[in-house]
């Protein structure tokens, strides 16, 4: 008796512990988009920044497009109180996160939040280890919508992190609001084998991104350690098949329309990219079905800027309900071809030219698995073909060109 007692507790609780990864994996049906703070504004993030963000995303048109977060990264908190309540930084957030995020849920936006699984966040504040419940419940009654969990300060074993990380996001499962949860330990522990089973939602791959195209092509000198566009999705290229509905991997943010502003994005070798460079950076996260989270100044976009973040043809792509992330199909001297297949039986294809000089390439359908002809949309030019089987192109210098291939 006591036995099938024990068993039956066993398999309510295996239930129930389904039931949150189900409910979990439901919050992020298709890769998040919005904007994060931390390029730009590094730790001096105010209220009055996400307030004017916010507005400006309305008004330049970026909510309407889909970037519905705006993700407040470190720097916001001002310790505990007398209750161990976590609290913002009542300089840079008098009205406090409550009122904050009542304003950008008023714009159809909603609010993320930056904590740490250890005492003290990367940028040295106050986090959220041994106060997993209490922090969860604090975020949801102030409306917050998604948690960037990072990992500084915490051992490097891949045991605790799962642990870690699996307290936070049970805590936000039973803290009474739908959150999101990234897990942001940088790769070093394969997060893409453990992340979603764990509750993640999505889970970065690698180190801080920075503004610029390659390591490779850094000037001598420059200190190790910086990943640029080309080495974020090199390594995301070989994570295709964890990605699905509701769990992503992440190789970081957008640098576009940075152009090598000084800040987090700017240190080791974030000298700034090109416009063909920045909307390769599109291409590839979007075929990638990557998390888009924009960090330029989006209260003061220039034209290309505006019309890479904006493009809705290559926003579809990377939201697409399948979920598929693009397979790297070919990965020569030069070149590489992605394919991503979408919902309605299309393709997306992009062709990255990784020379450094503007190269001719052809390529049949057929060498990627595709038979017969397909109409060809280029999502960056607008140019539509017909009836193509073999490929023609020529390619700038690091720009990859993108088609949608209907049947
Ligand atoms: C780490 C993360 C970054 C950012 C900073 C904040 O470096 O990887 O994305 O959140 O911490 O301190």
């Amino acid at each position: 008796m006591q036995k099938t007692k024990v068993l039956l507790l066993g398999l309510m609780l295996s239930c129930i512990s389904l039931i949150g990864f189900g409910q979990r994996s439901k919050l992020a049906p298709t890769p998040p988009m919005g904007y994060m703070t931390w390029n730009f504004y590094a730790d001096n993030i105010t209220e009055h920044d996400v307030r004017s963000i916010a507005d400006a995303m309305v008004a330049n048109g970026l909510v309407q497009l889909g970037y519905n977060y705006i993700f407040i990264d470190d720097g916001w908190q001002g310790g505990r109180d007398n209750r161990n309540n976590i609290i913002p930084d009542p300089k840079k957030f008098p009205s406090g996160i409550k009122s904050l995020a009542d304003y950008v849920h008023s714009k159809g936006i909603k609010l993320g939040i930056y904590s740490d699984a250890a005492p003290l966040t990367c940028a040295g504040y106050t986090a959220s280890l041994h106060f997993e419940e209490q922090d969860a419940k604090t975020f949801a009654s102030w409306g917050i919508d998604y948690l960037k969990y990072d990992y500084c300060g915490a051992p490097p074993d891949k045991e605790t992190a799962r642990k870690r990380y699996k307290k936070m996001a049970d805590a936000l499962t039973n803290s009474g609001r739908d959150i999101v949860f990234g897990i942001c330990e940088w790769g070093g522990r394969q997060p893409w084998t453990w992340a979603s089973s764990v509750g993640g939602n999505l889970w970065r791959i690698d180190g801080d991104i920075r503004d610029k195209w390659a390591a490779a092509n850094d000037a001598p000198g420059t200190p190790k350690g910086g990943i640029g566009i080309l080495d974020a999705a090199q390594r995301n290229a070989d994570l295709a098949g964890y990605a699905h509905p509701g769990a992503w991997n992440d190789p970081d943010m957008l640098v576009v329309g940075l152009y090598g502003r000084k800040g987090p994005s700017g240190d080791l070798g974030g000298v700034g990219c090109n416009d063909i460079e920045y909307q390769s950076q599109m291409s590839l996260w979007c075929l990638q079905a990557a998390p888009l989270m924009i960090t330029c100044d989006v209260t003061n976009m220039n034209a290309a800027t505006k019309r890479i973040l904006t493009n809705k043809e290559i926003l579809a792509i990377d939201q697409d309900p399948l979920g598929k992330q693009a397979e790297r199909k070919i990965n020569k001297e030069g070149w590489q071809v992605y394919l991503k297949p979408l919902t309605d039986g299309a393709y997306a294809l992009g062709i990255l030219n990784t020379d450094s000089t503007t190269r001719k390439y052809k390529l049949s359908l057929e060498q990627i698995g595709l038979a017969g002809k397909y109409g060809t949309l280029n999502v960056w030019t607008g140019e539509v073909k017909k009836n193509q089987s073999r490929l023609s192109y020529e390619i700038k210098p690091h720009e990859t060109i993108v088609l949608k291939l209907t049947k």
